[in-house]
């Protein structure tokens, strides 16, 4: 069965390109989500991207995950930081989510140490620039049983 895979971008990241290029890079939202479609296609994954600027946005992608993903990769913006509602939604739709950020958190200001995601995320990939996406859908894959050994 084709795993299906749900790239969920929190706010700010449809400013992907022109958003701080000196923390976040040039790389655009749409080559993003280019990259990771084609990336999860080379898996024979389908991979459908979705963003919201907002909490409650956010977590209806993640209720109707529940019927038609099998995995999420998440990058949640400043939410990784403050949402107890995404962290609740996380643990109640039951699906394997991948946290992703492009810049690494901990080396950052002390406020974005902590996540409030990571404990209830599969693991937390960080710092890695636009990669950090194409980790986390290997990371998810890998999870899911689709990698079983590196090439
Ligand atoms: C981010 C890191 C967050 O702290 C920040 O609020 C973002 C982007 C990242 O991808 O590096 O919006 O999630």
């Amino acid at each position: 069965m084709t795993k299906k895979i749900l790239l969920l971008h929190g706010p700010n990241l449809n400013l992907l390109g022109t958003r701080e290029p000196t923390v976040y890079g040039n790389v655009t939202f749409d080559q993003v989500n280019e990259w990771a479609i084609a990336h999860a296609q080379s898996y024979k994954a389908e991979l459908r991207f979705e963003q919201s600027n907002h909490e409650g946005g956010l977590i209806d992608s993640l209720h109707a995950a529940r019927n038609w993903a099998d995995g999420v990769v998440f990058n949640p913006g400043a939410y990784t930081h403050t949402s107890i509602a995404l962290r609740d939604a996380i643990t109640a739709v039951m699906l394997p989510v991948v946290e992703v950020h492009l810049s690494n958190v901990h080396a950052r200001e002390e406020f974005r140490h902590k996540s409030l995601l990571a404990p209830v995320c599969v693991g937390q990939i960080s710092g890695f620039g636009w990669r950090s996406y194409i980790l986390g859908i290997d990371a998810i894959l890998g999870h899911l049983g689709v990698l079983d050994k590196p090439h």
